[in-house]
């Protein structure tokens, strides 16, 4: 696990969508394993000004992401489909077909969790998958409770879950009570974990996460186990760790990260209008 922690979100968010567009650059077919939630807005957000102004090219991407509310259609204002369209895939030039989320409106469930790992199998695994976190410490929808060894299904949400999106459906009771989610095992079987957590109500969840004990009640901690995870953090989320300097001395002395310190500093980017 490599932990990253910028001055500002705004430098937290630039890490992560400039490690998505060098993906992008290497791997012009990557296979992208996508999240959503508030704190990816701007990543996207950042995605969309680098293909219009730097020629990022997302034609050739496959995209998976994590999860999907039950009982919600993708032409649902709240479910993720809507969200994904809205904010990242109706803005830039990838395939609509190439880009993947489990449908959560359908009567099989159990069909849908299956087709959908298989369907990452024959796209040959993700080969970075985008994370953020819930209060709950949830990857995806895997809350307590979730084996490590888990696969793509149905779970119930947490309350704090449900309390976390209840301000998107305007109601805690509006809130779907489960969704599909790929499971802790399909997320540690992507080549690259990128995470990203802004802002001090992720501190706690981040230090369990990170410098807590493993645990299936903190689905986040599994990914200890992973390879090659990174976790960027901006100061505020970072704030409950206890080994920050250790963190940051390595930050600053890895020559992998030369490329982004070389960059001009992130200017803030309010969201794009157009
Ligand atoms: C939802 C998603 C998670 C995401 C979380 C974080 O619960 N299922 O994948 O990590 O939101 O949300 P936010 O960025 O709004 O804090």
């Amino acid at each position: 696990m490599e932990v990253v922690i910028q001055p500002s979100t705004a430098a937290a968010v630039e890490l992560v969508a400039r490690i998505i567009a060098r993906e992008i650059h290497a791997n012009p077919r990557a296979v992208l394993g996508l999240a959503t939630g508030r704190t990816m807005e701007s990543v996207y957000a950042r995605l969309v000004s680098l293909q219009r102004n730097d020629g990022l090219d997302f034609s050739a991407c496959r995209t998976f992401n994590l999860d999907e509310y039950v009982g919600l259609p993708g032409s649902d204002k709240h479910s993720y489909r809507h969200y994904m369209n809205v904010h990242f895939f109706n803005r830039v030039n990838i395939e609509l077909g190439n880009t993947h989320l489990p449908d959560g409106a359908v009567s099989d469930l159990d069909a849908e969790c299956d087709k959908y790992e298989r369907l990452i199998e024959q796209n040959g695994g993700i080969d970075l998958q985008l994370l953020g976190i819930g209060h709950s410490g949830h990857i995806g929808f895997n809350e307590p409770l979730s084996a490590f060894e888990s696969r793509t299904r149905v779970v119930a949400l947490a309350p704090a879950t449900i309390r976390q999106n209840a301000a998107l459906f305007g109601d805690e009771d509006k809130v779907p009570r489960r969704a599909i989610t790929m499971g802790v095992g399909t997320i540690l079987d992507s080549r690259n974990c990128l995470l990203l957590a802004t802002g001090k109500d992720k501190a706690e969840m981040i230090r369990q996460t990170i410098e807590g004990p493993r645990t299936n009640m903190i689905s986040a901690t599994a990914l200890q186990l992973h390879k090659h995870c990174t976790i960027v953090l901006d100061k505020a989320a970072a704030r409950s760790l206890t080994k920050i300097e250790y963190y940051n001395q390595a930050y600053e002395s890895n020559a992998k990260w030369d490329w982004f310190r070389k960059l001009p500093a992130p200017v803030a980017h309010a969201k794009i209008t157009a």
